[in-house]
């Protein structure tokens, strides 16, 4: 895909690794919209990025989506590529009492269904261009399970599986369907100080936005920066062996209640 001259639309843009990439997007003349759930982040990055265009929708609600797509596509007819990056992630004791069932899968309505829910929607404004891209964020725990946030984790592996077919699909379409797995970033996403991110190699955002455009501007449809990659890779050689890795923090948290 080439880097300059789209029309973009990326979810959850208010922070991390969405306001990195409408930034860098926005340096290289694009037209850059985000959407995000809070009105004051949003006020937010426009203050520090003007140019943006800027979205209160949460990804979790259909009539948000429905909104969302009809002043988008009614405002930038030009809409060329869709990011799908909004996401939370949540540690989980599923031996805890406290949590509603509702509550427990909050992270498969914004993580997953919005996605998909936002691929319906704006796949027929995307046909209509001549080049188009859907970006879906999975990560490198698509691949193997950190245990101590069990919900989050389905919802990745899901969004490689649903990107997959996706790709398969469009196929005949000028339509590129890209995943990006990012390794653990810096970003407010998760407590990169916590003892559990011990021995983890943890990025600095922009540098995995670097990345990310560099395989873009190559039509790298698997993008898996650092750690990403390695987690893949030692899911098929020692997937025993990297499971049990990634399930230390779950022995302390059950440490913690024995
Ligand atoms: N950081 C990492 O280590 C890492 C690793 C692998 C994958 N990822 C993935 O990268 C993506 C971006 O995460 P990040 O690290 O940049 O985290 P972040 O800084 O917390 O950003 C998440 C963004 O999503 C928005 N958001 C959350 N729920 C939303 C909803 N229901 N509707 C619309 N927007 C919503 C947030 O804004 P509001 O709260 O204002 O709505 C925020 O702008 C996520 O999909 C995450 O799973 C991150």
């Amino acid at each position: 895909m080439k880097l300059d001259g789209n029309t973009i639309l990326i979810t959850g843009g208010t922070s991390g690794i969405g306001l990195e990439l409408a930034k860098e997007f926005l340096k290289r003349g694009n037209v850059v919209m985000i959407t995000g759930r809070d009105k004051e982040r949003l006020e937010r990055a426009k203050t520090q990025l003007p140019q943006l265009h800027t979205f209160q929708s949460d990804v979790s609600r259909i009539e948000d989506i429905d909104a969302l797509h009809a002043r988008v596509t009614k405002e930038f007819p030009a809409l060329n590529i869709l990011v799908n990056n909004a996401g939370v992630m949540r540690t989980i004791n599923l031996h805890s009492e406290e949590q509603s069932l509702e509550e427990l899968t909050r992270e498969i309505d914004i993580n997953f269904k919005g996605p998909v829910w936002m691929v319906k929607r704006f796949l027929p404004q995307l046909k209509k261009m001549p080049s188009a891209a859907i970006v879906n964020l999975s990560s490198g725990l698509a691949f193997v399970p950190l245990p101590s946030a069990p919900v989050y984790c389905a919802t990745k592996a899901a969004m490689n599986s649903f990107t997959r077919s996706l790709r398969v699909q469009l196929k005949k379409t000028a339509v590129k369907v890209f995943e990006l797995a990012p390794p653990a970033t810096e970003t407010e996403l998760f407590d990169t100080k916590s003892p559990d991110m011990e021995g983890v190699a943890v990025m600095k955002v922009d540098d995995l936005v670097r990345q990310f455009l560099k395989g873009f501007e190559k039509d790298q449809l698997e993008i898996r920066p650092g750690q990403a990659n390695s987690l893949k890779f030692m899911n098929r050689v020692a997937p025993e062996f990297i499971l049990a890795q990634l399930s230390k923090p779950v022995e302390r948290m059950l440490g913690k209640l024995n």
